[in-house]
């Protein structure tokens, strides 16, 4: 196991105090805090390489493309994808769940096909569904949850039918943090001639995962969420796949060649080799070089541990939660089964109430859907507080955190 107060050294912003008090963040799925490493290493791009990727010839562009090229081979080891032909930079998680609806989805769903999700989905992987099949004519299908807001597998079964060409789901809930079984779903997936989307926004920042392992087809995930700096977002797709798909934006550096013909009066494109086919336009190199650096640092510390020690700060916030009866918790209640979010409402109070007062005591923590409505209406909430953990988060913050909120609940 790490040690959490040396981690806390590396992240400049915990220094920082609100209100007179010591800032405690747990705000983490929405976007975690960046380290000294990360901050410097996009510092010393700036300062001694920039230049644009693939484009010149000269000395500051050839290092500019290695270094860029080398943040895709991070990212392809420590998701054990097979290189970086598999490594898409994209924004963010929103863009590569479009991605691939708009890419894959346009050539191969028509009126007859169906795409599976569910309803503890974040809205990045229901509305660009939900877009597309309007154009294409597909149906959207919603697998329901169990009350105790795990998913009901056999729910998602009977979904399945032979029209179902997709199946795209969330590893882990970013209300609930109910972790899924990619595995089984994977399994049910292939089994049934369709491919698996995994939505892994709060997964891979959290936990170890191998694509391959887990058989997924298209993964999703945010450098930010990982210590990353914003912009700068990975969509994983399997060789094949990515191949036999054409882009989504269309410009410089996606293509090998643009030949016009005068006699025809247009263009012939002949698109670049993957992954530099999907990354059209002028790239964000420095979140790039940003993220390279996160994946070190989280490899360093290791998943497994990054996965331990949240749970452990699960475990004991779910305890001082459920000792306070003024608290409804959304989700399970054991920490072997979810990731470190802790979704929860003061009984008689609103949520952003909760937020702005823990706020006043230097606790920052989301409040509303979490851009997950469905999943609040199924829950019977009208919104939610959300505490979420990452690695530089104590269990002496959780304990400070508890402690106001009961002060907090007198306000009422
Ligand atoms: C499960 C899940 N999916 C997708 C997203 C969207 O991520 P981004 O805003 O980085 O695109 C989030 C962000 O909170 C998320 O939690």
């Amino acid at each position: 196991m790490f040690n959490v107060a040396e981690v806390r050294k590396d992240f400049p912003i915990l220094q920082r105090k609100i209100n007179g008090y010591d800032i405690i963040y747990f705000d983490n799925a929405a976007t975690s805090q960046k380290p000294v490493q990360v901050i410097e290493a996009v510092k010393d791009f700036y300062s001694k390489y920039n230049a644009n990727v693939h484009r010149g010839v000269h000395t500051l562009s050839q290092e500019t493309s290695k270094l860029y090229e080398g943040a895709h081979e991070e990212t392809a080891k420590l998701i054990n994808a097979r290189g970086i032909e598999e490594i898409v930079f994209v924004k963010n998680t929103t863009e590569a769940i479009n991605l691939i609806a708009y890419s894959w989805t346009l050539h191969n769903l028509g009126k007859e096909d169906e795409v599976i999700t569910t309803i503890m989905e974040h809205h990045s992987n229901i509305v660009p569904w939900e877009i597309l099949s309007k154009l294409r004519g597909f149906k959207v299908k919603y697998a329901d949850i169990k009350d105790d807001g795990t998913l009901d597998y056999e729910c998602l079964e009977k979904l399945v039918t032979k029209r179902t060409k997709v199946i795209t789901i969330a590893h882990a809930s970013n209300v609930t943090g109910v972790i899924n079984d990619i595995s089984k779903i994977s399994k049910l997936a292939h089994e049934n001639k369709a491919i698996l989307v995994v939505d892994g926004a709060q997964s891979v920042p959290h936990m170890p995962v191998d694509v391959r392992k887990l058989d997924i087809d298209f993964l999703a995930f945010s450098g930010h969420k990982m210590l990353a700096p914003t912009g700068i977002g990975i969509l994983y797709g399997k060789k094949e796949l990515l191949e036999n798909m054409d882009p989504f934006i269309g410009g410089g550096d996606m293509i090998k060649s643009v030949k016009y013909s005068k006699i025809k009066d247009c263009c012939t494109i002949e698109w670049n080799s993957l992954p530099w086919k999907f990354e059209a336009g002028t790239p964000n190199v420095g979140g790039a070089i940003g993220l390279a650096e996160a994946i070190k640092y989280l490899k360093r510390l290791g998943m497994e541990n990054v996965q331990e020690h949240e749970r452990q700060l699960t475990q004991h916030a779910l305890k001082l939660l459920q000792e306070d009866e003024n608290i409804v918790l959304y989700g399970p209640r054991d920490s072997l089964t979810k990731c470190g979010i802790v979704s929860f409402n003061v009984k008689g109070m609103n949520h952003h109430d909760v937020a702005l007062l823990l706020d006043n005591f230097g606790i920052m923590v989301r409040s509303g859907y979490h851009c997950a409505e469905p999943l609040h209406q199924r829950l019977g909430a009208g919104g939610s507080v959300r505490a979420s953990f990452y690695i530089y988060n104590t269990k002496e913050e959780i304990e400070k955190f508890a402690e106001i909120l009961e002060k907090i609940e007198n306000v009422r």
